[in-house]
């Protein structure tokens, strides 16, 4: 069967704003894309060919999700890979295959596979509990994270000195050791089951000082030439050596010596690949869908220097979304909203993002600071 073919079915577990952009991009090729999430009024509602409004974690709702889809794909981790492994031995194609979604749901499991296949990353301590995490003073100063669980920050505790040690979490994790990083990078990688390759360009992340939320990003990364063939062998490695389908993103730490430390990976579209939408030949939503479905994979080739701005509720705000400076934003040159479908808004909360593009980094930066001071989300 050809996923060209009308009664072809994409089915995708979780409908936020990736299953979103996905659904745009899938679109442009008559793709029918079937969604499951537990939020009613999740951002794919209204646009997915189906919806179904369900847990993605319990077996039963998963496996009837999937059972008469050609193939399965995700958006977030937190899913039941034991529903993905029953749907695959029924002859459904789940992609990413769900024995590495497992891999990848466990921080712990991650840093191991690194360890074992040689992949630079920072060195760290399994650790089961809060009172193991506090015999570890000799490692100070470390970043203690969560195994499982953890997302744009929530997971992960700065131990910079003994007081600390009340802040960490009491589950299994590991403690890591804190990285006077120079830039935080990241490269999304692309395998489709002919075993094709492509990476994007390497791109550079600036994080929200207190909400470890990535709050801008710059397309492409300032690197030397020698850090960008390093950042993109590793990607190429790490999603050779997992043999995945689908998408991979890499987030990495350049350090102040211009060595590359692998800090995590998402086995997925991420958001340091929305810029791609404008900025690259191909998006990473419609290179994902490529990779699944075994279709030639685009050109990652940057058309545009980018930088992409998530838009975020608030501070201090709860409520329906309004969207304060819309017009000043949208009468700038080469300001392009992307908004979520999110009809509530919290402090911090995702609601969008917005991709400047200029032909110099100079002018990028003008144009994030120019977004960022007039484009409020307030209730
Ligand atoms: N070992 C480390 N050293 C320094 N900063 C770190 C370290 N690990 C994580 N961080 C910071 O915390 C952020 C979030 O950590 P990460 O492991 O990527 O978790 P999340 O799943 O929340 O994205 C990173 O992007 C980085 O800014
Ligand atoms: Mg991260």
């Amino acid at each position: 069967m050809s996923p060209f073919d009308s009664d072809y079915k994409i089915g995708v577990l979780g409908g936020g704003q990736l299953g979103r952009m996905m659904i745009q991009s899938a679109i442009d090729f008559n793709f029918n894309v079937h969604v499951l999430d537990p939020d009613a009024n999740a951002p794919c509602k209204t646009i997915a060919t189906s919806f179904t409004h369900g847990s993605l974690t319990d077996f039963d709702t998963v496996y009837a999700f999937g059972k008469d889809k050609d193939v399965v794909t995700i958006e977030i981790e937190n899913v039941n890979t034991d529903a993905l492994k029953a749907l695959e031995r029924e002859g459904v194609s789940v992609f990413p295959q769900p024995e590495l979604i497992e891999l990848i749901q466990n921080k712990t499991l991650q840093k191991k596979f690194y360890l074992e296949n040689a992949i630079p990353t920072a060195s760290f301590i399994e650790t089961a509990n809060k009172s193991e995490v506090a015999q570890h003073k000799d490692f100070l100063p470390f970043v203690n994270k969560l195994a499982t669980g953890g997302y744009d920050g929530r997971g992960v505790q700065v131990i910079r000195t003994e007081q600390d040690f009340a802040k960490a979490f009491d589950a299994p994790g590991f403690v890591e050791k804190l990285i006077p990083f120079e830039k935080e990078i990241a490269v999304i990688a692309a395998r489709n089951q002919n075993g094709e390759v492509k990476c994007y360009p390497t791109v550079e992340m600036v994080f929200h000082p207190e909400h470890n939320l990535v709050e801008y990003l710059f397309s492409p990364a300032v690197i030397s030439i020698e850090i960008e063939e390093k950042a993109q062998a590793i990607a190429q490695n790490l999603i050779e050596k997992l043999g995945l389908v689908g998408l991979l993103a890499i987030e990495m730490f350049l350090t102040k010596e211009g060595e590359i430390l692998v800090n995590e990976i998402a086995p997925r579209t991420h958001n340091s690949g929305h810029q791609t939408i404008e900025g690259n030949e191909t998006s990473q939503f419609e290179q994902h869908l490529r990779a699944i479905l075994n279709l030639p994979l685009g050109s990652t080739k940057i058309k545009t220097p980018a930088a992409m701005i998530n838009l975020l509720g608030e501070d201090g705000f709860e409520g329906f979304a309004k969207y304060e400076g819309m017009n000043q934003v949208l009468g700038h040159n080469g300001v392009h909203v992307h908004l979520y479908g999110k009809k509530i808004t919290k402090p911090f909360r995702k609601m969008g993002h917005a991709t400047v593009t200029a032909t110099e980094a100079e002018g990028l930066r003008e144009k994030v600071n120019f977004v960022k001071q007039h484009l409020k989300i307030k209730a």
